[in-house]
């Protein structure tokens, strides 16, 4: 057993990153099948991706996926630890999965991902959650398989949670929900320990990818159909900073803009290794979609200073002219945080009036959630959360007018929107995104399905466009 430890967590040494790449593969013995699975993921799209993962080993283990949670016998919840709300969906759901353990005892319950990253939350499945079989962190999602043989053979319980700084794993193979889009990790971690985040602590530091072992993925996907990449970080502009000298994220745009990939995207960027040469990259490749995903969390100085994002808002708003101006049709979307510990009402309307300047195509905003073992979580809150909740909805009114206002400004013109699904509202339509990142409702039929098609826009609202094929 192997418990986690926040002070561990915390640690960051000069220990060499190990790229390990026989560590996956499932042998013979580990096919037991005769089982199904069903996979629950709350959180980011690192989990979304860890998801795709787990699900390619499960299916490789001969599992057959279930169509819900209730017909499963495997039930794996992938989950979050961001917000305090996502740590209470986790907790309500073992609620639900416990009334079906009392009826069918042989139903079998993993936790993973960020949550089982942290000290209380394992402790009180320990205490309270007796009977979940398997809890594993973020670490070592590849000895899953392992452990699922322990616990249906052996009869055994498993918790295995390292609390170390980390690996790469490479050699992962992943069942994706996507045909023609997929994630690519280019690196895990995160060392910027903004004060309120818990992610530096269940993710580790950063790791970069081997820059050939991103491209040779990219190829692979490639091969496989897939039109439009994602790369994925937490922190993507420090892509390299821990493993080269002098390749950054800027050459990785320009090496994998080179691949035959039609559509190339990234998240998440932090405005403080945003260099003018990545603005350059995006600007100069084609195939670099102009999306920019630019947290900015707060626009008030003193609260920026205290959460510690290594920039002032005067610096935010120069990088954010600067991709404005030399990136045609850029998007730009952010992040807030509303209530940040004893953020003031000066503090408040100093980020209306960042968001009325920037007048963002999209934010997702969220009232402060606090962190146990964060530094922000030991500062005195003096705000009430009714203060905190009525500031969010003013902010996401200011919100919801700007990202309207930005689609509306796209009525009347064609655009390329690479269609990937039959739309969920109306199954005459179909439905994908435009290369700035926004929905689109298209009439037409599933022929439509995996290509890249110039849509004449006709109509716009707050989240999503209405387009005709040209
Ligand atoms: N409380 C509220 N929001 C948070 N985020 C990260 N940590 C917290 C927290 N403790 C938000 C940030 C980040 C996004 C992924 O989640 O805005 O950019
Ligand atoms: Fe969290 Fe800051 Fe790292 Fe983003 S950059 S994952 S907000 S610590």
């Amino acid at each position: 057993m192997n418990v986690p430890n926040l002070k561990q967590a915390r640690i960051r040494t000069n220990k060499e990153v190990e790229f390990k790449y026989d560590v996956t593969g499932i042998d013979d013995k580990l096919k037991i099948g005769n089982k199904t699975f069903f996979i629950k993921t709350y959180g980011c799209q690192m989990n979304e991706h860890d998801s795709e993962n787990i699900r390619a080993m499960m299916l490789e283990m001969n599992f057959k996926e279930a169509k819900d949670m209730d017909s499963a016998d495997i039930i794996i919840l992938n989950t979050c630890a961001i917000r305090e709300n996502a740590h209470n969906k986790v907790f309500g759901m073992l609620g639900r999965i416990k009334h079906r353990k009392e009826m069918d005892s042989g139903v079998i319950t993993c936790l993973c991902g960020c949550m089982a990253q942290e000290e209380n939350v394992v402790e009180e499945i320990r205490n309270k959650y007796k009977w979940v079989d398997i809890i594993f962190g973020t670490h070592n999602i590849h000895e899953l398989p392992k452990m699922l043989y322990d616990v249906i053979k052996n009869n055994e319980k498993r918790i295995e949670v390292l609390s170390i700084e980390g690996d790469v794993i490479e050699n992962m193979h992943y069942a994706r929900d996507n045909k023609y889009k997929a994630w690519v990790n280019i690196m895990y971690g995160c060392d910027k320990f903004c004060t309120y985040c818990i992610v530096p602590y269940t993710r580790g530091k950063q790791r970069s990818r081997k820059k050939e072992d991103i491209i040779n993925e990219v190829n692979d996907l490639i091969k496989d159909g897939v039109l439009e990449i994602t790369l994925l970080g937490q922190n993507v502009n420090a892509y390299g900073k821990d493993l080269y000298d002098d390749y950054g994220m800027e050459d990785l745009l320009l090496d994998v803009s080179k691949t035959e990939i039609k559509r190339i995207r990234f998240v998440t960027s932090h405005p403080w290794d945003f260099t003018d040469k990545m603005i350059d990259a995006i600007a100069s490749c084609d195939n670099v979609m102009p999306f920019v995903h630019l947290p900015v969390q707060s626009g008030s100085n003193d609260i920026l200073k205290k959460m510690g994002r290594r920039y002032t808002k005067e610096e935010y708003i120069e990088l954010f002219n600067k991709i404005k101006s030399r990136v045609k049709d850029v998007s730009i979307t952010t992040d807030i945080i509303v209530g940040f510990p004893n953020e003031s009402d000066e503090d408040f309307k100093a980020t209306l009036d960042l968001v009325d300047y920037c007048k963002f195509d999209l934010a997702y905003t969220f009232i402060y959630s606090k962190r146990e073992g964060t530094p922000a979580s030991l500062i005195k809150d003096e705000i009430p959360l009714k203060v905190k909740q009525e500031r969010l909805e003013v902010l996401n009114e200011h919100i919801n007018k700007y990202a309207l206002e930005n689609n509306k400004k796209l009525i009347g013109k064609t655009v390329k929107v690479l269609v990937e699904n039959i739309s969920e509202k109306d199954p005459n339509q179909v439905c994908g995104y435009t290369e700035g990142q926004k929905l689109v409702n298209i009439s037409g039929g599933a022929d439509l399905i995996g290509k890249i098609v110039d849509v004449y826009i006709s109509d716009a609202k707050t989240w999503s466009l209405d387009g005709i094929i040209k």
